[in-house]
């Protein structure tokens, strides 16, 4: 395996403006890497790019795309541009499989266009559905049972037959189960208009911005009967595609793998934690379930530690959340 931090090299980031991808945006810069992302805006902030070059632009603009890419000439592309919420994926299916399938396309055949041959991908743990067993691997049948998982999926595809077609190209889809904290210096954060995810609707009930906190389903087959996943810290999910970069750049075949830690949290300890690091005792609903969520989501995460190398150092659900309140805090007082 090829140290990354040795190798200074140019990445092309789709989604650099968003949640994830801004992390990675930092990392890479952090780490003597070149990067620009291409990013349309629509969820993204301009002011989350805090390394790099930023071109305002939509994977749908093939000619921008196209001149993008010749012009800075990478040596790898991370693509995180995507529509990430389960339930709007339910009501609009669509816009899933135009934003994360359609568009998909576009940059892969720009890509190849520019003769780019290696290709980090941001899949999702979605594309195993409800697996029949958890920790859930990497062999594990893929069985989205949301568009969501499904337009991802159809991405996962035409990598890995591209991949077959063309022995140049290279790629790492990362499977990312639960993301979710802050950077820890609370330079970044998830930062969306009207953010869906839970750890995030947990702490702005907690600050009062909503009035109180949905708990979907507590008549799941799990331990307390609502939903269990796998939260990862954002900047050890970031890590994972250092690694990743290093991994391709390193020689490495094409591979999928999971990002998680191994374990889970229900809903309801979810929603403890919260109250416990805010010091808050936010109001809770227990609602009906909301349409497309599987059970239980776990990551069998052995993959990532051995082909890539990734050393996660966040795995503690109390710290997720504990980054995560102080980049809400920071955002409220900037408002
Ligand atoms: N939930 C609530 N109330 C809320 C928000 C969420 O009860 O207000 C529940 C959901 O029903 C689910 C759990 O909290 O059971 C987690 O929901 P999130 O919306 O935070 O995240 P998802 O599990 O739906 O999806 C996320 C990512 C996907 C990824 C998936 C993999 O958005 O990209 O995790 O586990 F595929």
């Amino acid at each position: 395996m090829l140290s990354t931090e040795h190798s200074p090299s140019r990445v092309f980031i789709t989604g650099g403006a968003g949640y994830i991808g801004s992390h990675v945006v930092l990392a890479l810069g952090e780490a003597g890497h070149e990067v620009l992302t291409y990013d349309n805006l629509s969820t993204g902030n301009r002011e989350a790019v805090l390394h790099g070059e930023l071109v305002v632009g939509d994977l749908a603009d093939r000619m921008l795309l196209q001149q993008t890419l010749e012009r800075f000439r990478p040596d790898a592309v991370v693509h995180f541009a995507a529509s990430i919420e389960v339930g709007e994926s339910v009501r609009d299916p669509l816009k899933y499989y135009r934003n994360n399938s359609a568009n998909a396309l576009n940059l892969l055949e720009a890509v190849r266009a520019a003769g780019i041959g290696r290709f980090i991908f941001s899949s999702t743990a979605a594309v195993y559905g409800n697996p029949p067993t958890v920790p859930v691997d990497e062999e594990a049948p893929l069985a989205p049972i949301n568009p969501y998982g499904a337009s991802k999926l159809v991405t996962e595809r035409m990598l890995a037959d591209l991949a077959a077609a063309d022995p140049h190209f290279c790629y790492v889809a990362l499977r990312y189960f639960n993301v979710a904290g802050a950077d820890p210096q609370v330079r970044l954060g998830q930062d969306y208009a009207n953010p869906t995810h839970l750890v995030t609707r947990a702490l702005k009930t907690a600050l009062g911005i909503f009035p109180g906190l949905q708990v979907f389903g507590t008549d799941y087959p799990t331990p307390d009967g609502t939903c269990v996943r796998d939260y990862i810290h954002v900047s050890d999910l970031a890590r994972a595609h250092l690694d990743a970069l290093g991994y391709l750049l390193g020689g490495g075949e094409s591979r999928v793998c999971n990002c998680g830690y191994g374990h889970g949290f229900s809903v309801r300890e979810v929603v403890a934690a919260a109250k416990r690091v805010t010091g808050i005792d936010f109001p809770v609903a227990e609602t009906a379930r909301r349409d497309g969520d599987p059970a239980e989501l776990v990551a069998a995460s052995g993959r990532a530690r051995t082909l890539l190398g990734w050393q996660p150092q966040h795995d503690d659900l109390d710290f997720i959340i504990r980054t995560a309140w102080e980049w809400e805090l920071k955002l409220k007082k900037q408002r």
